[in-house]
């Protein structure tokens, strides 16, 4: 018996949507800088929440893997960068993944028994090794770091390896410390910084919001120089398209869709990739119960939009206080609130408002909004909501609260 047709979409971090749709460009803009044979550019990847940067990044790593690259890395949390060490522990560790398996020592031990005998034992790169390794070079942390990275590039250049990605997603967590003398961020771009100017091949991948490459400027100013940035965005019309229809194309698939509502979900969902996956998977479950193949069906997308707010919205909503919400409200209102937006005309449109706010207090709670990850700040000293559709989300709760009012 054919196996039954299920619900494909896969609205969730990190997890593969059943079709990657676009992003042949950024594919190719990584496989461009594969095959440099001195690494001078390394790769930013970038977005809003939610745009695909992780499962592009798991798709970057087999194309790398066939051309000759091992690849390292791991997901970055805070407690990656509480310090120099720290750092340094999470390189070797992922290293030693990829590299527990090649030899750089051979031993001939002669027993002497009853028969004579020999022995060969190996060394490989494990993490044991690396560590112990890592104790023994004298010098600061950088120094020591390095002289590991430098050893194992003299054991892999003999195994026909092309280079080694370090490809590290959630990067934006990572953060100097000042106050307490600690520069792990700064210490990754000198190391990496250094080790490409001997020409050895290795290459960072960082990954992360858009908060990211700034920070890294910040931390070395070289690091302009150092990366390509490949900034993902909302799908385009066809790809949104694409990423709705090529799914349930299938013959045994229950679901149709009409072209007015592949329409509907293209607008609602604003081409972002999670909100596709998201809106699709509610409309596939609707439409399979209603047993109709959804052909004449309309879908019951304010329904579907009220879920999304409880789902993705409202929890980081409730965390802003009643002040921030007042001016998330005030900048959900400009015309450019889904672009970039200055201080200058959030007071502008404050004036406008009943609740007006000063120029250094609107700079003040866009850096606290920033650190919660509501909004950030581009190079430029502009800021965006960091949150895909933000703004459509408040002016639909402004729109919801009179009624809520009168239930009370
Ligand atoms: N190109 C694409 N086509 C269709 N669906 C996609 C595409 N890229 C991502 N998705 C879907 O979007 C959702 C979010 O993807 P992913 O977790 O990779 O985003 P992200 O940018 O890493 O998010 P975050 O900033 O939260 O880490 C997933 O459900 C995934 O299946
Ligand atoms: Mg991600």
């Amino acid at each position: 018996m054919e196996k039954p047709f299920t619900n494909p979409f896969r609205p969730g971090a990190g997890h593969m949507p059943p079709y990657l749709a676009g992003r042949t460009k950024q594919t190719q803009e990584f496989q461009k800088l594969l095959e440099q044979t001195i690494v001078t550019k390394n790769l930013v990847l970038t977005g809003l929440r939610g745009v695909g940067k992780t499962v592009l990044l798991d798709t970057l790593k087999p194309i790398a893997v066939n051309a000759g690259w091992l690849w390292a890395g791991t997901d970055l949390s805070e407690s990656t960068s509480i310090n120099e060490e720290t750092v340094a522990l999470r390189l070797i560790t992922d290293l030693s993944v990829v590299t527990s398996n090649i030899i750089f020592d051979r031993q001939i031990v002669r027993t002497f028994g009853f028969k004579r005998d020999e022995t060969l034992i190996d060394t490989t790169l494990n993490y044991e090794i690396l560590v112990n390794l890592f104790k023994d070079i004298p010098g600061l942390i950088s120094d020591k770091l390095k002289g590991i990275l430098e050893f194992v590039w003299d054991c892999l250049k003999r195994q026909n390896i092309r280079g080694l990605i370090f490809a590290y997603d959630e990067a934006q967590t990572m953060a100097d410390h000042t106050e307490k003398e600690q520069y792990p961020l700064s210490l990754l771009l000198d190391v990496f910084q250094s080790l490409q100017k001997k020409e050895i091949p290795f290459m960072l991948v960082m990954v992360g919001l858009p908060t990211l490459f700034p920070k890294l400027v910040e931390a070395r100013t070289f690091s302009e120089r150092m990366f390509r940035v490949v900034f993902l965005d909302r799908l385009d019309e066809q790809d949104s398209r694409d990423a709705i229809v090529t799914p349930i194309q299938g013959e045994n698939c229950p679901v149709k869709l009409s072209e007015e509502s592949i329409r509907l979900i293209i607008d609602i969902s604003g081409g972002y990739p999670y909100f596709v996956q998201f809106i699709c998977k509610e409309v596939y479950d609707i439409f399979v119960q209603q047993h109709t193949g959804g052909q004449n069906l309309r879908a019951p997308l304010d329904e579907i939009t009220r879920k999304l707010d409880n789902d993705f919205f409202a929890g980081r909503w409730a965390r802003a206080t009643d002040r921030q919400r007042d001016l998330l409200t005030i900048i959900a209102g400009l015309p450019n609130a889904d672009d970039e937006f200055t201080v200058q005309e959030v007071v502008e449109e404050a004036k406008k408002s009943e609740k007006p706010f000063s120029a250094s207090h609107v700079s003040q709670m866009l850096v606290s909004l920033t650190n919660s990850g509501l909004v950030y700040k581009n190079r430029y000293g502009k800021y965006s909501f960091a949150v895909p559709l933000l703004a459509q989300y408040i002016l639909r709760q402004l729109r919801e609260k009179p009624q809520q009012q009168k239930l009370f």
